[in-house]
């Protein structure tokens, strides 16, 4: 398992970018449905969502929003609802959560 970040870091904005050493780029996002992770690459160009570090949600802290374009995303399943890639999913990462830490689960885990 790889580590991303601790239940803790998703307080103050719901939503956290992780930047692995291998370079992959990871929301761990946190909404009514539980935790999930995505791969930080929007469906319509295929560029980061955010802006400004961890600044993944809208006002209302319901979607996740790319600030390129304003699509907006379901945090339960990663399913675009509104915007210019409609229809499609942002990649979701299978994640485990062990005594508050949130970790990626690697095909080793399986
Ligand atoms: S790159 Fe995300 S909406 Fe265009």
């Amino acid at each position: 398992m790889t580590f991303l970040c601790r239940l803790s870091d998703l307080e103050p904005t719901g939503a956290r970018g992780v930047v692995l050493a291998d370079g992959r780029d990871i929301i761990v996002v946190r909404s009514d449905d539980g935790i999930r992770a995505f791969t930080n690459a929007c469906p319509h160009q295929g560029v980061p969502l955010e802006t400004f570090p961890d600044r993944f949600l809208d006002a209302d802290r319901k979607l996740i929003v790319c600030s390129a374009h304003g699509a907006r995303f379901r945090p339960a399943d990663g399913l675009c609802t509104a915007g210019p890639c409609r229809g499609k999913h942002l990649p979701g990462i299978p994640i485990v959560i062990v005594d508050g830490a949130i970790e990626m689960a690697d095909a080793a885990d399986a």
